[in-house]
């Protein structure tokens, strides 16, 4: 049976979309080096499908590795996932992040097309709109210069694709997500987190189970209807079940253009202070903040225009925002041992 590669399945989005594959049917096989995720992820992903996934630790920066992998099994499609997504980390390690994120995907295409596999779903992010000039952001809105090297991986890897698939018979259909929260609602699989989070919603269920003292809010002095950032927040699940539309429209052959590219989000912009609302709502806690100093490199207000990811794609959302800070407060309390 002719597999689907996932690449950086061990990983946050990786993991719940393996889930969703195999639950629609398709036979992942799953590619991780560990660097970002552990293998008990593995473990997880098979106690909520009740059946072994198959697995393969692979660095993807080493091509014989990939050339080896692709003799060894037949692959009718890829899903990429593998990249190191760190804003922060990735201005003050820039090269890390070039090699890593993009020599994978060169090495990846290269080895794909030897083997005359020509599909693949490609990671990709709204932080390639920058500060959009309007709102809610389309798929045909201006690609602004990147604001950090992590950024320019997603552009620069968008960019690599198109070109390619111009160039040979490679098909492409490159997911921008918007904020993906929450977890599973098994509480299995979640945000991989080791030690400082990387995003809101890890900092929000950090402080309500009392590891922070309060959340600082970076900034209620913007542009927006409470002065606090805005952005469009997707559950995890619904991002996951967008790639398995994507994989099907691929094997279906009913991609229109050699590359396509979709914007996943819930079309509602929703703010920081929003946020701690939501929470609340959702879990009856109310997280302690404080307004801070704005955060370098923020976006003021970006959320998606998700008309073209409904009709062309035929996929919508599902879950809400409620269901989504449930979900993330119960990843928190079973990653805490506490449920
Ligand atoms: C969201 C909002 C913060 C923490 C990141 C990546 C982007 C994409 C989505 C992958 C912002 C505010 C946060 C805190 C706060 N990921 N905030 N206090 O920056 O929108 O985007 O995730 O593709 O590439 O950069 O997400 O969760 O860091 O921040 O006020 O303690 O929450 O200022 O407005 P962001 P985030």
């Amino acid at each position: 049976m002719s597999k689907i590669l996932v690449t950086g399945g061990l990983g946050y989005i990786g993991s719940h979309t393996v889930v969703e594959l195999i639950q629609a049917g398709y036979e992942p096989l799953v590619i991780d080096n560990l660097s970002e995720s552990d293998i008990e992820v593995k473990d997880r992903i098979e106690q909520i499908v009740g059946k072994e996934i198959l697995f393969e630790q692979v660095e993807m920066c080493n091509i014989e590795e990939l050339q080896a992998l692709f003799k060894k099994y037949n692959i009718a499609g890829v899903i990429h996932f593998a990249a190191f997504l760190l804003v922060n980390e990735s201005v003050a390690d820039p090269l890390k992040y070039y090699h890593n994120n993009l020599v994978s995907t060169t090495n990846l295409l290269r080895v794909m097309l030897e083997h005359r596999v020509y599909n693949i779903v490609f990671s990709s992010s709204c932080t390639v709109y920058g500060n959009p000039d309007e709102l809610p952001v389309t798929e045909n809105a201006s690609i602004q210069p990147a604001v950090s090297p992590y950024g320019n991986t997603k552009k620069i890897g968008e960019d690599i694709l198109k070109d390619t698939a111009a160039a040979t018979d490679l098909k492409v259909i490159s997911l921008r997500y918007f904020n993906p929260i929450g977890a599973h609602e098994s509480a299995l699989i979640g945000e991989f987190q080791d030690g400082e989070p990387h995003h809101l919603v890890p900092y929000i269920t950090e402080t309500a189970f009392g590891i922070r003292k309060e959340l600082k809010v970076f900034g209620d002095d913007y542009n927006t209807p409470d002065g606090s950032c805005v952005r469009d927040y997707i559950h995890v699940v619904d991002v996951a079940k967008a790639h398995i539309s994507a994989v099907q429209r691929m094997l279906d052959g009913k991609t229109e253009d050699s590359f396509e590219v979709f914007n996943l989000g819930m079309g509602v912009g929703v703010s920081v202070l929003e946020m701690i609302e939501a929470f609340k709502e959702a879990t009856g806690i109310e997280i302690p903040y404080s307004i801070a100093p704005r955060r370098e490199g923020d976006v003021e207000a970006v959320y998606a225009d998700t008309t073209k990811a409904n009709t062309v794609l035929g996929w919508k959302t599902g879950k809400s925002l409620k269901d989504a800070m449930g979900d993330a407060w119960r990843w928190e309390k079973a990653v805490r041992g506490k449920d």
